[in-house]
C-alpha cells in the first residue's frame, strides 16, 4: 500500500495471475520493527507495501468512534467490508479524511488489537489484503502474512525482540512524535497485545512452519533489511 489506493473489498484482482506475483511476509510482535523493515525492503526491491496492521487500527478506530462493541463480529464486518481507505505519501486517508495520526493513537491500537480478535472482522478483509498483490511483488507485514493471508508467499520471515527493547524503541518513537509516554505502561501494553496476539482462537501470531526467525535484539534496522534482502536474492 505504499503510495498506492487500496482497491475496495470486492473489486476484481488487478491481475488475473496474482499467485505468480511474489509476496514477501513479514509477520512478528508489536514494534519489532516489521512496519520499517518492510517499508525499505519494499522501496529496495520496487515492490508494493501491505501495511495490514494499518486496517485493524482503522476499524478500531471507527469502532471506537461510532462506539460500535469491539466484540461485535457482524457490525465490525460489515465496517470493514466497506472500507476503502487510500495510502498515499506516507498519509492514511479514509472517505478524504486524513487519519494518519489518529490511527497510530495507543488507544486505537488497543482497539485494533481487540477487533483482531474477531473471526468475521479478519474474513471481511481477506479479500482487501490479496487484492493488493500486484506486479513486480509485495511486501506484507502483520501477524498472519505467512501463515493465513499469504500462505504461498516465496519468503516469510518472522521478526522478534526483546519485549524491553521493543518499548524502549516505542518509546523513542512516540517522544520523537511529542507525545508523553512511560516504560512502564509501554511494557504492560506491550505484553496484553502479545498475549491477546498469540492465544486467540483465530489466526494467532505464530511463525509459520517454513519461517525464517530473525530475532532483532541487537541488531539495526539496516542489518534486518539487509538480512530479509539477501535471504529474499538468495531464493
Ligand atoms: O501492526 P500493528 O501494531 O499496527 O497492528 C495493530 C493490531 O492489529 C495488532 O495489535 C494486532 O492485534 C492486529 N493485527 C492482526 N493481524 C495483522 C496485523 C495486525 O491481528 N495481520
Amino acid at each position: 500500500m505504499n503510495a498506492a489506493p487500496v482497491s475496495p473489498a470486492g473489486a476484481a484482482p488487478a491481475d488475473s495471475s496474482a499467485a505468480q506475483v511474489p509476496v514477501i511476509a513479514i509477520d512478528g510482535p508489536t514494534a519489532s520493527g516489521k512496519g520499517t523493515v518492510a517499508q525499505r525492503v519494499a522501496a529496495a526491491l520496487g515492490f508494493a507495501c501491505l501495511d495490514s496492521g494499518a486496517l485493524y487500527r482503522i476499524v478500531g478506530l471507527l469502532a471506537l468512534e461510532r462506539d460500535t462493541d469491539l466484540d461485535d463480529g457482524p457490525r465490525l464486518a460489515a465496517l470493514a467490508a466497506r472500507l476503502q481507505p487510500r495510502f498515499e505519501d506516507g498519509q492514511v486517508l479514509l472517505d478524504g479524511r486524513d487519519i494518519t495520526e489518529a490511527i497510530r493513537r495507543e488507544d486505537v491500537g488497543r482497539a485494533a488489537s481487540r477487533v483482531a480478535a474477531v473471526g468475521p472482522l479478519r474474513a471481511a478483509l481477506l479479500a482487501l489484503q490479496r487484492q493488493q498483490r500486484r506486479p513486480p511483488g509485495l511486501v506484507a507485514d502483520g501477524r498472519d502474512m505467512g501463515t493465513v493471508v499469504f500462505p504461498d508467499a516465496c519468503l516469510k520471515v518472522y521478526l522478534q525482540a526483546d519485549v524491553r527493547v521493543r518499548a524502549e524503541r516505542r518509546l523513542k518513537q512516540l517522544i520523537e512524535k511529542g507525545y508523553s509516554a512511560n516504560l512502564a505502561d509501554l511494557l504492560q501494553t506491550l505484553r496484553e497485545r502479545d498475549q491477546r496476539d498469540q492465544t486467540r482462537d483465530c489466526a494467532p501470531l505464530i511463525a509459520a512452519e517454513d519461517a525464517k526467525v530473525l530475532d532483532s535484539t541487537t541488531l539495526t534496522v539496516e542489518e534486518v533489511v539487509a538480512q530479509v534482502l539477501q535471504w529474499y536474492r538468495g531464493l
